[in-house]
């Protein structure tokens, strides 16, 4: 199999499994031929055909809240191979970008949101990780690569996959807020957001493939939230012996997982750095919200060899109060 024809060869690609797939875009060595990922600004590829029909924007739809851009201005996707899959490209302004970045970095890494590093049991009760990260000294450099996820509302149980109503805190409201304003747009209505993952990815960090099956709720969109710098993303099939479609994902970007597309295998082979850092520049017309600038200065640094993305979910059925409400059961 030569690189260049790897996702054009037909014949090979209905051999070609989704493992094929992010062995070839994580390699190094040789790296891989970008051509064939999807750029949904060229939108020059097939499978992908702009179509907001379903988007209901009659209703007086808001404009400058919790870091979005007016919904006017929005661009949304949906890919015909694809059902279900939406792609809303960067709807935040960049202030709006540095302010979920800062979020995700200051307030969802520390209690009571778990992490991967409590495990590694070097942070003390009086500090927290964006603490450690601040102060600069030996212990930060050690600790600022180790943060890898944190989980609020429902805990992801990352060997079991099950939620429990024994293991949750609250959602954030602000980013029950912001979720709930995207899927109302798109016409999702009643989403309300149950648990959610912050991944922190460094520039060498990769998602191996999975489908995201643990909520009780399937029927719900995920909505995934990207920052920082750029993703190769991949979406295969509902089986994981189908190929697969790489994407990027840049700064800002919305994707949501509705449908029959909720069950689809995907994952991260690769993370590019962006050359745009759309999130740096300055439009003071776009000041639409808070972000405290010494922290920002602080995430700005990390945020110049990382990737963060914010996985959101609707655990519980609609008219279902807790895990333990039997309500759903038929
Ligand atoms: C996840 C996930 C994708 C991403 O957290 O389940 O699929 O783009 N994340 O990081
Ligand atoms: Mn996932």
């Amino acid at each position: 199999m030569t690189e260049t024809n790897f996702v054009n060869n037909k014949k090979k690609k209905e051999n070609t499994m989704f493992k094929d797939y992010f062995k070839y875009y994580k390699s190094r060595n040789p790296p891989p031929k970008l051509d064939d990922v999807i750029d949904i600004d060229s939108a020059c590829k097939k499978v992908i055909q702009v179509d907001v029909k379903d988007v209901d924007n009659t209703k007086t739809f808001i404009v400058d809240k919790w870091g979005l851009k007016a919904t006017s201005t929005w661009k949304i996707y949906k890919f015909t191979d694809i059902p279900g899959l939406i792609f809303i490209r960067n709807p935040f302004t960049s202030i709006g970008q540095r302010y979920w970045i800062t979020k995700c970095l200051r307030d969802y890494s520390r209690k009571p949101n778990k992490l991967n590093i409590d495990a590694h049991d070097i942070i003390d009760d009086q500090e927290n990780w964006w603490s450690i990260y601040k102060s600069d000294n030996e212990k930060s450099k050690n600790i600022v690569g180790k943060l890898r996820w944190a989980t609020l509302g429902y805990h992801h149980n990352w060997d079991t996959k099950y939620y429990s109503e024994n293991d949750k805190s609250p959602v954030p409201y602000e980013l029950n807020e912001m979720t709930k304003l995207l899927s109302n747009y798109l016409g999702f209505n009643n989403f309300n957001a149950e648990a959610a993952i912050v991944n922190y990815y460094r520039m060498n960090s990769t998602l191996a493939g999975h489908v995201d099956h643990s909520e009780n709720n399937m029927d719900a969109p995920l909505f995934s939230i990207s920052f920082g710098q750029t993703a190769i993303f991949l979406i295969g099939g509902l089986s994981q012996q189908e190929p697969a479609y790489p994407i990027y994902i840049k700064s800002g970007d919305v994707i949501v997982m509705s449908g029959e597309s909720r069950l689809r295998y995907h994952g991260v082979p690769k993370i590019l750095r962006d050359e745009n850092l759309n999130w740096k520049q300055d439009n003071p017309d776009e000041a639409n919200i808070f972000v405290d600038s010494d922290d920002w200065n602080k995430a700005s640094d990390y945020i110049d060899d990382a990737r963060i993305n914010i996985n959101i979910r609707q655990v519980l059925k609609i008219g279902q109060t807790s895990l333990t409400d039997n309500y759903h059961s038929n």
